[in-house]
């Protein structure tokens, strides 16, 4: 495959190309990143008041083909909801699709009732207005549909988007804060299309396994973009907004960058990497320095390697592909940046001393999937009706998640910002140690958190916990649970 990726003749530049990269370097005729619209909502009635519309649309991903697509106020993805710490906000989300929906807010703490789950499903034609307040610190999380067993589709055809909760402390910070020119989002999502231009989202029994994986990678639902960089310090907020692929995200030279946040927030301090691995739902904060003036591009490799273990499948997926994100190329410096800050937020370690209680979470892919059986978590499929937890509002609790499958699961739990503990017995990295809500467990390994969750309802009504692999969540490998005054 030396010249990308070839789809009915068209040439999606999305695929990674080694002669392109290497030949040309230039970038000109390409088309600029999509930025997402900063929604600030419109402060009403004591709240700030955020008006959603989940519709149909027909997007361009590729030059003079139409894909029909699915969006929030927009034909694809929706805007970046803009909130601050602290503050009410109200959403009103009117579902102008012919199928019902849900919209999640990914990584929050609020009540049950907000939580846009499976159990908050929005009719055609209805309106749905849930109310919570933001209890988050400074970070970016997203918003998607948790459809019961529709997740994958809906999320795969658009049905997903940014959020930007500012907090103080993360503000006076002197880090790059200007949205759309050196603070950007990054949604990345892989995608196919047929020959028409339409979005294949294939129910084959391999993609119900794998997860389902596409051969182009859209970055802000654009394929192959250029950025131009407001600034000569660049802070992306990267999203793995893709239904099942792992990335690592590295730049075409090798050059260092720092990782300052996590799905949930800030780090204490910012570390120095070449590479962040993003699992689906999974985000990363990261700082990079365009001081030297050359051009440069993001490159996402398949990571899939870290999903599997042993067997025909690992030797397979060492031909993963890997994806020209996006172009860079350095603005001009508007302000001279000193060095980075040395210390960024409070966060102290996580302290395990004073949980109540530990549970133990077993994912498993048993072999009597292939046969319309579904993906368990502790021998059981998700079920609508049943409970499988209770915890108690305020208390600390220690999760195990044991991961018993030959694949790599991307563990997420609502409501709660949660901490990595260690992985079989090992501490965990240092890239871990921030604010969580979604941790890939390993085949055969064994992951320890601390969770503690603040919000809670009075009717009992569940929230879940799941693989984020859409398609192994619809497949069943979810739970439910409330928590309880
Ligand atoms: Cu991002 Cu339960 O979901
Ligand atoms: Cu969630
Ligand atoms: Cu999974």
């Amino acid at each position: 495959l030396g010249g990308g990726m070839i789809v009915a003749g068209v040439t999606l530049p999305g695929l990674f190309d080694e002669s392109r990269t290497a030949v040309s370097g230039g970038t000109g005729d390409r088309k600029p990143l999509n930025i997402p619209p900063l929604l600030p909502g419109v402060q009403a009635g004591g709240a700030r008041q955020f008006s959603l519309r989940l519709q149909k649309g027909v997007s361009e991903f590729i030059e003079r083909r139409t894909t029909p697509t699915i969006g929030i106020n927009s034909a694809y993805l929706g805007p970046t909801l803009e909130m601050h710490a602290g503050e009410r906000v109200r959403m009103s989300v009117v579902n102008a699709l012919d199928e019902p929906a849900t919209l999640h807010w990914h990584g929050f703490n609020l009540p049950a009732a907000a939580d846009g789950g499976p159990h908050q499903p929005i009719a055609p034609g209805e309106t749905w207005s849930p109310s919570f307040e933001i209890r988050e610190r400074g970070a970016m999380f997203w918003y998607h549909s948790h459809m019961h067993r529709r997740a994958g589709p809906q999320v795969y055809h658009g049905l997903a988007g940014a959020i930007y909760v500012r907090d103080r402390e993360s503000e006076r910070l002197a880090l790059p804060g200007e949205y759309g020119v050196d603070d950007v989002p990054l949604i990345l999502q892989d995608r196919s299309f047929g020959s028409a231009g339409e979005l294949i989202y294939s129910p084959s029994m391999m993609n119900r396994m794998m997860g389902v994986t596409g051969d182009t990678l859209l970055v802000n639902g654009g394929i192959g973009r250029t950025f131009d960089a407001g600034s000569d310090r660049l802070r992306l907020r990267l999203l793995n907004g893709s239904n099942a692929r792992f990335y690592r995200l590295s730049f075409s030279d090798g050059r260092s960058f720092h990782l300052i946040g996590t799905d949930g927030g800030l780090l204490a301090a910012a570390l120095r990497t070449d590479h962040v691995i993003l699992a689906p739902a999974e985000r990363a904060q990261i700082i990079v320095d365009l001081q030297d003036g050359l051009a440069v591009k993001l490159l996402a490799a398949d990571a899939r390697r870290t999903m599997m273990r042993g067997g025909m499948m690992a030797r397979g997926a060492d031909r993963g592909e890997r994806f020209v994100a996006l172009d860079i190329r350095p603005g001009e410096a508007r302000r001279r940046w000193g060095p980075l800050p040395r210390r960024l937020v409070d966060l102290a370690p996580p302290d395990a001393s004073k949980a109540v209680r530990k549970r133990r979470f077993v994912l498993d892919m048993p072999m009597g999937m292939m046969r319309g059986g579904g993906f368990t978590i502790n021998g059981r499929s998700m079920d609508m009706q049943r409970i499988d937890e209770a915890v108690t509002v305020g208390t600390d609790e220690i999760w195990e998640i044991e991961n018993a499958s030959m694949m790599a699961h991307p563990f997420h739990v609502h409501n709660v910002q949660f901490r990595v503990l260690d992985r079989d017995g090992r501490p965990a990295s240092a890239a871990e140690l921030g604010l969580k809500d979604v941790v890939v467990v390993r085949p055969r390994e064994r992951v320890r958190i601390l969770v503690r969750f603040e919000e809670y309802t009075d009717r009992d009504l569940p929230y879940m916990y799941h693989c984020h692999i859409l398609e192994h969540e619809d497949a069943g490998m979810m739970g439910q649970f409330v928590v309880r005054a």
